[in-house]
């Protein structure tokens, strides 16, 4: 093999095809580490050695696409270059998602946690729920649904922010055009009432395209969290499934700077801050498990809090 994990071959064979060609090029030991632990700082995605040969097999053809001979060369380029991390992050997350996902923690959320927040919000009459890693937008406009008409809210302001680390997700959220599969979990009367068929799938109609306020931002970059503002309640779902221990720490204790007194997280339903030190606490609601930075007024407090 040639210097910085290069291969010398031009042309090889495998089971009977041509691969790569001219620029076999090997991610090393010793370049996965250093790549897997740029991801880890700048994205908090975290890449164990068994993720070797994927990470290899999916970046090959950004190095083709730089005109970069090697992984070493690559990561050095990747670290200055927000394009190519953009790129990089495009590629390697995951962007699962869909309409109504988790409906049951929804319906907590409305039945529950927003008549409390609206009861403790009754001067200000304003609510602010941030999705954050929305993806292509399925979680933030389906909480501008539940919310259109819910009665506790009668009069309030309600703003709802949505922020993703892939611009593309973000792009692809604001034109708000799904196939069938972002449906699944939807009624049929919701999906006429708020999308118009179109060639492949549906648009979103613009009443409810104008609900959600999105932007691309890193949960890492501590600026990018704090120019999201105070919120009440944050949705972080399926997002920090894939983080690092100390980059799901990190991302925590933003989120718990970031909620206003009294206000909420929410996670995955796989996800969990149960035994991670932090000073959420953990709420029981009746279809539920959520978290809550504590209020100065908790003793009037009616959800049933555990620290
Ligand atoms: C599986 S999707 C979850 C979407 C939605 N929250 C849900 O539960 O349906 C994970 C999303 O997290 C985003 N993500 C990953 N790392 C991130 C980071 N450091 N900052 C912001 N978003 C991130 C990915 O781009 C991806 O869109």
């Amino acid at each position: 093999m040639g210097r910085g994990g290069r291969a010398t071959a031009t042309c090889c064979r495998k089971r009977g095809r041509l691969t790569w060609g001219a620029s076999e090029t090997l991610l090393s030991p010793g370049a996965f580490t250093s790549l897997a632990s740029l991801l880890a700082r700048r994205s908090g995605l975290l890449f164990e050695k068994k993720s070797r040969a994927m990470l290899e097999r999916r970046l090959g053809p950004r190095l083709r696409a730089n005109n970069l001979p090697s992984f070493d060369e690559y990561i050095s380029f990747l670290q200055e270059n927000p394009t190519e991390q953009d790129a990089v992050y495009q590629i390697l997350t995951t962007k699962e998602t869909y309409f109504f996902r988790q409906e049951y923690q929804l319906r907590a959320f409305v039945e529950e946690i927003i008549p409390h927040l609206a009861e403790v919000n009754s001067v200000n009459k304003r609510i602010t729920i941030w999705s954050a890693g929305c993806s292509t937008g399925e979680e933030a406009y389906t909480l501008a649904i539940m919310l259109m008409d819910c009665p506790a809210l009668k009069g309030f302001r309600t703003s709802i922010i949505a922020t993703d680390l892939c611009r593309a997700n973000i792009e692809a959220a604001e034109r708000g055009f799904y196939r069938a599969g972002s449906f699944r979990a939807m009624s049929a009367d919701l999906i006429a009432q708020h999308f118009t068929p179109e060639k492949g799938g549906y648009l979103i109609k613009p009443a409810l395209r104008r609900t959600v306020h999105f932007s691309q931002g890193n949960l890492m970059n501590a600026r990018d969290v704090r120019a999201v503002g105070r919120v009440d309640v944050i949705f972080c779902r399926n997002v920090l499934i894939y983080f690092g221990e100390a980059a799901r720490q990190s991302v925590t204790a933003l989120f718990y700077e970031r909620l206003l007194p009294g206000g909420y997280l929410l996670l995955g339903h796989s996800e969990s801050l149960l035994n991670a030190g932090t000073n959420f606490q953990a709420v029981h609601l009746e279809a539920d498990l959520v978290y809550r930075r504590p209020s100065i007024d908790d003793s009037s407090s009616r959800i049933k809090a555990s620290s």
